[in-house]
C-alpha cells in the first residue's frame, strides 16, 4: 500500500499542510514548484524536500531493498526522513541536520507515530560517525544525501557517509542535474568505484549510486533514466518545435538559390 496519504496526515495532524508535486508551468514558471514545502497557517515553511513524484519512486524502492540502518543527510522538516521511515518501518534511521527546529518537530512525529527515528541536531560530515555509532545497529545500508548543494559538499557528505556504510550501501542523492552537481557525482563514482545512475525522469534530477543490486531493481532504475543519445536527440527535436527558429526557416528557404 502507498505511504502517501499517512506521510501526509502526520503532517496535516502537526498543522503543516504540504504543498508538494506542482507543476512549475502551473506556478509562474517556479522552478521548485515540484518540491514540499510546508503551510503552516501563516506562511510558507521548510526548503524544498523531495517532490512528490520523488517520494512515489523512493517508496518503490521497499519491493527491491531491505536496509537495517537509513542515513539521512539533511532532514529540514523531516519530510524525506519520516517518508524513508514509512517505506521501511524495520530499518533504524538516523538523520543530521543543523536546523534545530526541523529536528524537534521530526523527533515529535517520530514518537508519535512510533517510527524508529532519532533526527541529531549536527553538521556532516563530523556528526556522521557519532551519531551513527550512538543510534544505529550495524553498518549503514541506505544514504539519502540532500543538503548543501554544491559539487564540494556532495562529494564530503560522501566520503563520510562511505565510513559508515556496508560496501552495498545503496545511495541517492537528491538534486543532481537542478543543482549542477554532476560533477561531484562522477567524483563520487571515481573513487568508490560503485555504479550510478543518473535519474533523469526525476524532478529534480536524482542520481544514485550502488555496488550489486538485483536485476529487478536495475530495470526500475531504468524506467527514471535515460540513453543520454536518445534524450540529446529528443531535446534538440523539442527545442525545434518549440523555439521558433526564424532565421533557419529562412536559411531552408534558400536552399538550393543560387
Ligand atoms: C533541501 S533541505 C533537505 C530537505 C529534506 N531532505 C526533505 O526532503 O524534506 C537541505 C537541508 O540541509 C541542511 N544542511 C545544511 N548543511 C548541512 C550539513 N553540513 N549537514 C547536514 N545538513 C545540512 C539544511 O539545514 C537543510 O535543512
Amino acid at each position: 500500500m502507498t505511504i502517501l496519504p499517512k506521510l501526509h496526515e502526520i503532517y496535516n495532524s502537526a498543522g503543516l499542510r504540504p504543498l508538494t508535486g506542482h507543476s512549475t508551468q502551473h506556478m509562474f514558471d517556479w522552478m521548485d514548484a515540484p518540491f514540499t514545502r510546508f503551510f503552516d497557517g501563516n506562511s510558507i515553511v521548510g526548503c524544498a524536500g523531495l517532490s512528490l513524484f520523488e517520494i512515489m519512486f523512493l517508496e518503490h524502492l521497499r519491493d527491491y531493498l531491505k536496509p537495517k540502518n537509513i542515513l539521512v543527510i539533511g532532514n529540514a522538516h523531516g519530510w524525506s526522513t519520516i517518508a524513508l521511515a514509512l517505506t521501511f518501518p524495520k530499518a533504524k534511521i538516523v538523520a543530521i541536520d543543523p536546523y534545530e527546529l526541523g529536528i524537534e518537530l521530526t523527533n515529535k512525529l517520530s514518537a508519535e507515530n512510533k517510527l524508529k527515528i532519532k533526527a541529531v541536531v549536527g553538521l556532516s560530515p563530523q556528526a556522521i560517525k557519532p551519531s551513527c555509532a550512538e543510534h544505529l545497529d550495524g553498518p549503514v545500508d541506505f544514504v539519502l544525501i540532500d543538503a548543501v548543494h554544491t559539487n564540494e559538499a556532495i562529494v564530503t557528505d560522501f566520503m563520510g557517509c562511505r565510513e559508515v556504510a556496508s560496501d552495498d550501501c545503496f545511495y541517492l542523492f537528491h538534486d543532481v542535474v537542478n543543482w549542477k552537481m554532476t560533477e561531484g557525482m562522477k567524483q563520487n563514482q571515481a573513487v568508490s568505484g560503485l555504479q550510478s545512475r543518473l535519474l533523469t525522469r526525476t524532478p529534480s534530477g536524482m542520481a544514485v549510486l550502488f555496488n550489486t543490486i538485483p536485476d529487478e531493481l536495475a530495470a526500475y532504475l531504468e524506467c527514471f533514466s535515460d540513453n543520454t543519445q536518445l534524450l540529446s536527440a529528443y531535446r534538440d527535436l523539442v527545442r525545434q518545435t518549440m523555439v521558433k527558429d526564424t532565421f533557419g526557416e529562412a536559411l531552408a528557404s534558400l536552399k538550393g538559390a543560387a
